[in-house]
């Protein structure tokens, strides 16, 4: 009797659990304009190799997720990588998977909402995003960028005056840009 009266609950909290799971997944990102969906480790590569890394740039990824990207460019290019992150269980996780790869001198993770932190420092901003976030943050990047700062984003597209496409004709999902001119005011 009591087994049978205590399966209906049982079933109750697996739901829940499960829909509070899917809930977390989207919350931080679908807020703010994008959820979680990892890039891909070859596409990781891809955008790294295009952004043109030199040893010691400051690169920021905006939106960190699990850190890959930020990860990926600390230990094998040599940047001083910035993952920004406003799901404080994704930056936990980006945390310990920077210190198991050992990166964590050369990785910082933030958790911060990326429209409100100052980018000025930034060689390589890398993103995954959605394209309302882009046309978002377009403006902000164009304001706080230094001319020759490479913006490396997936999948979705900047524009404007000082975005000029380092390879327009590239196949695939990476779009990459080099800052051109100088800083626009307010
Ligand atoms: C599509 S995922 C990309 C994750 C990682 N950059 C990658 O390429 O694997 C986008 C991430 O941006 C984060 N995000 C969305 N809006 C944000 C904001 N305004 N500030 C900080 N992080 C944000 C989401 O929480 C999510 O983890």
């Amino acid at each position: 009797m009591r087994a049978t009266s205590a399966y209906p609950k049982a079933r109750i909290v697996i739901v829940a659990t499960l829909l509070g799971i899917l809930a977390w997944r989207r919350w931080a990102g679908k807020l703010h304009g994008a959820v979680w969906y990892p890039t891909r480790t070859r596409v990781v590569r891809e955008m790294l190799d295009a952004a043109q890394i030199r040893p010691g740039d400051h690169l920021y990824d905006l939106g960190a997720g699990d850190g890959r990207i930020a990860i990926e460019a600390a230990l094998r290019y040599g940047a001083c990588a910035v993952g920004i992150e406003l799901d404080p269980i994704r930056c936990a996780w980006a945390r310990s998977r920077a210190r198991r790869a050992d990166v964590d001198q050369g990785v910082r993770i933030v958790r911060d909402d990326f429209y409100g932190y100052d980018l000025a420092g930034a060689d390589i901003v890398t993103c995954y995003l959605s394209q309302p976030a882009n046309d978002r943050l377009q403006g902000k990047l164009a304001r706080e960028l230094a001319s020759g700062a490479r913006v490396i984003s997936n999948t979705y597209t900047f524009s404007g005056p000082r975005f000029e496409a380092m390879n327009p004709s590239a196949p695939g999902p990476i779009h990459s840009y080099k800052m051109v001119g100088a800083r626009q005011a307010e």
